[in-house]
């Protein structure tokens, strides 16, 4: 099961710790051991320097007695008696240092024991008796006599001496043991701890910058208009929570701007029904009847005697007015659903919009196959709407206006030279335009700089919004 990230970096942190605690507790360990090892040390070079020195009181005792045997000058029994007053305090220093040392501990009792054997049983019964009778004791053999006894305890001195060497070698082996092993203690657990870092940095960006930096992508796109942008989802934890809001919310974003556009479909639809219905009553019905009721008065006028001329002038006036209203009724039925329109496409229609105004027009239209009847409406209104804008507020020389159909899109814009300016919002039309576009999927641009003209350029989706419902759209 996959855990949270807050786990996650929990037991990274607690591994991350748990290295650098063990690092510690080795360097610890070791500092410990190297301490004791120094004390160790001290106490062995103690034990030599007090060997060493009992061995000179032992050495002492025995130049003492020889000087004193062979001269009788009493001045040798100086160092004699020092030698021999120091030896037993020295002889117990030397005990007590190396107590914890059994092998060491019976050398030491030995070399006690057979120095004061040798002090008490042969130097002073030898100096008794050189003071006694001095050529007595001038014999090779008296002086001689001790020198068995010396050689057994230099012996042990030197059995002594040698193992504490030993000890202490070895100790300094320990020591470089010990010093070695904690450097490389605290070179893994630095090691350990750069890669542990570098993997959990590692880790980091995988699984929280990266899908962070996704995340932010598809937010500009979905920000860009793209509603179909999600985002691939089983990021760990609460980035995994992220992904998955983040696809919900563009989903919920895409179907509510579906709603929208097809209610305004919807709208503009419906409203198209009622302005083709409205111009229908006016063609077949009112406009009919004017029709007919001029014709009654043309003829009415034509039976007329000659005699009333006035009534039949005045005839006259009332059919040409009447046709006159018939005229403007027929225009504007016109402006409210073109019927050349639906008949005959969108090439007649815009050549008629273009014979009617005011301003020169420049039309250029290439729309080989009929698109469907919403799409032909919309730019037939862009164009009108366009061309009353040039003839309102451009004060221009001339509009130009291009449609063409070229990858299943009709292009369609209409430029003029005036004073540029326009804002949509201002006024109603752009607006409308705008909304009619984009129910029908459409783009709508309109770029008027201050001073350099007016360009509205749209474009329209045909695919599978053609007049024949069989074509195939490439
Ligand atoms: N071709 C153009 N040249 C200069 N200014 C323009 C042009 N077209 C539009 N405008 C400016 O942009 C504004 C908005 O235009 P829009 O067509 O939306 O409204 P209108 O023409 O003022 O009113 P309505 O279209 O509702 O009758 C206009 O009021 C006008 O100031
Ligand atoms: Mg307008």
């Amino acid at each position: 099961m996959r855990g949270g990230l807050t786990r996650r970096t929990t037991v990274a942190s607690a591994l991350l710790a748990l290295i650098v605690c063990g690092v510690f507790v080795v360097l610890l360990v070791s500092i410990t051991q190297l301490r004791d090892a120094e004390a160790k040390a001290r106490r062995s070079e103690q034990v030599l320097v007090v060997a060493n020195g009992l061995e000179r009181q032992i050495v002492d005792v025995q130049t003492g007695e020889r000087g004193f045997v062979i001269s009788g000058q009493e001045s040798f029994l100086e160092p004699w008696e020092a030698a021999q007053t120091a030896f037993p305090g020295q002889a117990a220093q030397l005990e007590k240092l190396v107590a914890g040392n059994s092998e060491q501990m019976a050398r030491a009792e030995r070399i006690t024991q057979e120095g004061n054997s040798y002090i008490r049983n042969y130097s002073i019964p030898l100096v008794a008796a050189a003071r006694r009778d001095p050529e007595s004791v001038r014999t090779a053999t008296a002086i001689e006599g001790g020198r068995d006894r010396l050689d057994a305890i230099r012996t042990e001195f030197n059995g002594l001496i040698a193992t504490e060497q030993g000890l202490a070698d070895a100790r300094e082996d320990q020591s470089d043991t010990d010093v070695n092993r904690a450097i490389m203690a605290a070179a893994g657990g630095l090691a350990g701890s750069v890669l542990l870092i570098v993997l959990f940095a590692g880790y980091l960006s995988r699984a929280i910058v990266r899908p962070v930096r996704q995340v932010a992508g598809m937010a500009g796109r979905l920000a860009g208009g793209d509603l179909g942008a999600r985002l691939p989802e089983g990021g760990p934890g609460e980035v995994g929570l992220l992904e998955r809001s983040f696809n919900t919310m563009a989903g919920s974003l895409q179907e509510n701007r579906e709603e929208l556009a097809a209610s305004r479909t919807r709208i503009v639809t419906a409203t198209d029904h009622a302005r083709r219905q409205i111009e229908r009553d006016l063609h077949d019905g009112t406009q009919q009847r004017l029709v007919a009721l001029v014709l009654d008065l043309r003829s009415i006028e034509a039976s007329t005697p000659n005699e009333l001329s006035e009534l039949r002038a005045h005839l006259a006036e009332v059919a040409d007015e009447l046709t006159e209203a018939t005229d403007d009724l027929r225009e504007l039925s016109r402006g409210i659903h073109p019927a050349i329109l639906s008949g005959s496409g969108l090439p007649p229609a815009l050549k008629a919009l273009a014979r009617r105004s005011v301003i020169p027009v420049e039309l250029q239209v290439d729309v080989p196959e009929r698109p469907s009847e919403e799409i032909e409406v919309a730019a037939y209104y862009v164009v009108s709407e366009a061309l009353t804008n040039a003839t309102k507020h451009a004060k221009g020389s001339f509009v130009e206006v291009k449609v063409q159909t070229l990858d299943d899109t009709l292009h369609l814009t209409v430029r003029d030279d005036g004073v540029g300016g326009a804002r949509p919002g201002r006024g109603s039309g752009l607006i409308g335009l705008i909304d009619r576009i984009q129910a029908l999927g459409g783009t709508i641009t309109v770029n008027s700089p201050d001073g350099d003209g007016t360009e509205v350029a749209v474009d329209f989706p045909l695919a599978g919004r053609w007049r024949d419902p069989d074509r195939i759209s490439s």
